[in-house]
């Protein structure tokens, strides 16, 4: 009933940058939320380096079910990991921003970016993803030798390690295109 009468708006795939924005970040943190249980259980149930192999399944498994509808979620950063995940253009340069920001003291909340471009249709939103203790396992300077072996394995062209706890790991970067 009146839960069918879809707002004329969302039939022609139309959004305000608020409606946007909230959208984005509902599904970066949905993203954020599903990839740290699923790395936490791999972790405790076989050990970092079935993390390893945990993540390179699920997390793009994870990003591909929020990408239904014109959405497509992802992660990136400056230094990737799997080089799918690299930034573009926009992406390099919001990342920056983002580095930027934290030099000069913002707090990451601050750091989110939004891109509209509303006669292409497109819509682009980035939130900031800082390195915390349990990252360090496997995106820090020092890691065990059994996870640089399982990293090694899996992606030969792995740039992400060498952070420290509160550096920028990366941004989950979200971007809505609009039908015509
Ligand atoms: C058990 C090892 C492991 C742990 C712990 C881990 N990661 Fe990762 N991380 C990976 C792997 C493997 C990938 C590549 C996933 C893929 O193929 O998309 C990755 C990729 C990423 C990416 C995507 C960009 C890239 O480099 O390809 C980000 C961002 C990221 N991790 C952030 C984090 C953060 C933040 C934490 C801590 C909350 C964390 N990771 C903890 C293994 C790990």
């Amino acid at each position: 009933m009146g839960c069918l009468l879809l707002p004329l708006a969302a039939q022609a795939g139309q959004l305000s940058e608020a409606e946007f924005k909230a959208q984005a970040k509902q599904k970066a943190m949905q993203l954020g939320k599903t990839l740290k249980q699923n790395l936490q259980k791999a972790v405790k149930e076989g050990g970092l380096p079935n993390g390893v192999e945990v993540c390179k399944d699920i997390a793009p498994a994870i990003a591909a079910e929020l990408s239904t509808d014109g959405w497509l979620v992802g992660r990136t950063a400056l230094k990737v990991r799997n080089p799918q995940n690299r930034a573009d253009s926009w992406e390099k340069s919001s990342l920056m921003a983002m580095v930027k920001g934290l030099e000069e003291g913002l707090e990451p909340g601050a750091l989110v970016q939004v891109h509209v471009d509303d006669t292409a249709g497109e819509y682009r939103f980035m939130a900031p993803i800082m390195t915390d203790g349990l990252c360090l396992n496997c995106h820090g300077a020092a890691l065990a030798p059994a996870v640089k072996e399982a990293i090694k394995q899996r992606y030969p062209e792995d740039q992400a390690t060498g952070f420290a706890a509160g550096d920028l790991r990366g941004a989950f970067t979200v971007r809505y295109q609009q039908d015509d």
